[in-house]
């Protein structure tokens, strides 16, 4: 075991936790896009638009995350003629992937508010735009909050699959450092660690965000 031959390295960790950092941000975004604009279809009561949202989920849910990494990013080029780079698919797959998680996370959150709710402002003679606007989404939004934070967690861990097409994340780049040094213990103990304390880190953030929007309910 001998981790002070790790130091030269430094920078590739460093690089591999930007880059692992960047794909998951910037998926949860694309996520929270998707999320919504599904959510909405399944909610809405429309048959078709319904029907859309729940396909899309299914098949999403329904497969592995890293046959959709392979199918956007070998299958561009015999559709299209033109090669994405790693990076740009991880990101993609990653965004179309959690969108499927976040609408599920959504829709559950409004659906969570007590169905009272909405009679009761019914009952006031609100409309229920109004309703929605001013009481549920307001409530949801405490459910969907912690939510959304866990999933962004998830999508920290989940994205290490992105380094199987050399998207240059922590994996990858302790991969790299494998087949540079020969030591395959110490580079691996490394990014777990470091994707350890990106977890709990953020796990304490989110609890600490989550009895911040409790609060508000005892008063
Ligand atoms: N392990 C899951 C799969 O292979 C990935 C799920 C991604 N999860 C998420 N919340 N975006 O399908």
């Amino acid at each position: 075991m001998d981790f002070g031959s790790m130091a030269k390295y430094i920078p590739l960790f460093v690089e591999g936790l930007k880059v692992t950092i960047e794909i998951s941000f910037v998926a949860v975004i694309i996520g929270v896009i998707i999320g919504l604009v599904i959510a909405l279809f399944k909610l809405s009561g429309i048959k078709i638009l319904s029907f859309i949202a729940t396909l899309y989920i299914q098949i999403i849910r329904g497969t592995p995350v890293i046959v959709q990494l392979f199918i956007i990013f070998y299958a561009t080029y015999p559709l299209f003629g033109f090669n994405i780079p790693p990076y740009i698919a991880a990101v993609i797959t990653f965004g179309f992937n959690s969108g499927a998680y976040v609408a599920e996370i959504i829709r559950a959150g409004i659906q969570a508010v007590d169905y009272g709710q909405m009679e009761a402002g019914r009952s006031l003679g609100m409309t229920y735009g109004r309703v929605m606007r001013h009481i549920i989404i307001p409530q949801g939004i405490k459910n969907i909050l912690p939510a959304l934070g866990n999933e962004f967690i998830v999508l920290l861990k989940e994205t290490s699959v992105v380094s199987i097409i050399g998207t240059a994340d922590l994996v990858r780049q302790a991969d790299i450092i494998r087949a540079a040094t020969y030591s395959s213990f110490e580079p691996y103990i490394i990014i777990a660690i470091i994707y350890l304390i990106l977890v709990l880190g953020l796990s304490s953030v989110m609890d600490k965000v989550e009895r911040r929007l409790k609060k508000s309910d005892y008063r």
